[in-house]
């Protein structure tokens, strides 16, 4: 079995950070949310992965390379324009051939292996096999229906009026007769070849589309919230290790992880909590659910429950909770009165200044 990973797309909500990175490449847990897809194909046996790269496609190269790192052969494959995700399995078509593959979406997190349901996949002989889960609000997902045997009836892509609460997670089974499903479909009224349609078309030509609902943690990242949902969970899981230089004068509480290189003096650490290579923490607080990136410098500062990007800078400056703090950005403070504040931000960017 091949893996096909999608990581073009433009990641429009999560402006303003997508303007210099690929959404695929936001760090969660200090790893890009793509490395957490890889390693989670790896553990399914598969060791064959096509990546379908757009715009960004040098950055996401550079991430990860010939794939080894991960115990994987890597395969570049460009799209012109994000038309779809069926589109995408159109030109990947090449380089799957005639083999089974999953299809991986990317910037989904699923906390899980899903080994036991490739095999269920390849021992049901059905051309497709999709996980769903139940959501609060099916709107802004794939919606299926089930019989009560667990076979798929009916899918709908992003419905007004959801027929059920199951979303479709962005991991999916096919055989290669899902290449000829894609080429009977024509774009949606959004412009884009929906793999939803190539599976509902399967469907209408009488083939058999299995669902198992996914019960474990999902989150497609499309939003800030979304990444710091996700950076919680995976750092509740994380063990502590300190591999860097920590001083005498630094506390360190719970599950906390110094990555070689890293520097901590004077400061209260309470996990769980990741400090990346090559980071300078002095004379400050980071709470739970805390992550900082490679190269930052962080003094004076008290955050938690944040993600701090590769190279940021946060000096003297406290209460920072519940933030995404984007590459080489810096936050300070002035000698100036209250309430006088220089702002200096990129477009699309969100602040959130209190007021006594
Ligand atoms: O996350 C689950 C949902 O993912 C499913 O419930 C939906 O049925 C499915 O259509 C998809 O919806 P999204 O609107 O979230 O898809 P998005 O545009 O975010 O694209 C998903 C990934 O695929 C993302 O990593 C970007 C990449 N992509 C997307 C398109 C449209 C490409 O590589 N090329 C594309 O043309």
């Amino acid at each position: 079995m091949r893996a096909l990973v999608l990581a073009g797309g433009t990641g429009t909500r999560l402006r303003p950070f997508t303007y210099s990175l690929p959404k695929q490449l936001v760090p969660v847990a200090n790893k890009p949310v793509l490395v957490h897809c890889l390693e989670n194909i790896r553990q399914m046996g598969v060791e064959e992965v096509g990546i379908i790269v757009g715009d960004r496609a040098d950055q996401i190269r550079e991430a990860i390379g010939d794939g080894a790192a991960y115990g994987l052969r890597v395969t570049y494959i460009t799209q012109a324009a994000p038309l779809g995700l069926a589109h995408c399995v159109k030109i990947a078509a090449p380089f799957l051939g005639d083999e089974d593959f999953v299809m991986y979406l990317g910037d989904n997190i699923l906390v899980g292996c899903l080994a036991e349901t490739a095999e269920r996949f390849r021992a049901s002989g059905s051309p497709a096999r999709i996980l769903v889960t139940k959501v609060a609000d099916p709107r802004q997902y794939g919606v299926a229906e089930l019989d009560e045997t667990g076979r798929v009836t009916a899918l709908v892509e992003k419905p007004t009026q959801p027929r059920s609460d199951l979303a479709m997670i962005g991991v999916y089974f096919f055989t290669p007769a899902i290449h000829d499903a894609v080429n009977r479909i024509v774009p949606s009224r959004r412009g884009e070849l929906e793999i939803t349609d190539a599976i509902a078309d399967l469907l209408g030509h009488g083939g058999q589309v299995d669902a198992e609902e996914y019960t474990g943690y999902w989150k497609d990242t499309g939003t800030v919230a979304d990444l710091l949902d996700c950076n919680r969970l995976l750092l509740d899981g994380t063990a502590g290790a300190v591999g860097g230089t920590v001083d005498a004068e630094t506390v360190v509480q719970g599950p906390v992880v110094i990555e070689e290189g890293a520097t901590v003096t004077r400061s209260r650490l309470v996990g769980p909590l990741t400090v990346a290579a090559g980071s300078v923490v002095e004379d400050s607080y980071l709470g739970p659910y805390t992550s900082v990136g490679r190269s930052c410098h962080i003094s004076g500062a008290g955050i938690e429950d944040s993600i701090i990007l590769e190279g940021a800078r946060v000096r003297e400056v406290t209460g920072i909770k519940g933030s995404l703090i984007g590459r080489w950005a810096l936050i300070g403070s002035t000698a100036r009165p209250a309430p006088q504040h220089r702002i200096l931000v990129g477009d699309h960017a969100d602040l959130e200044v209190a007021v006594a």
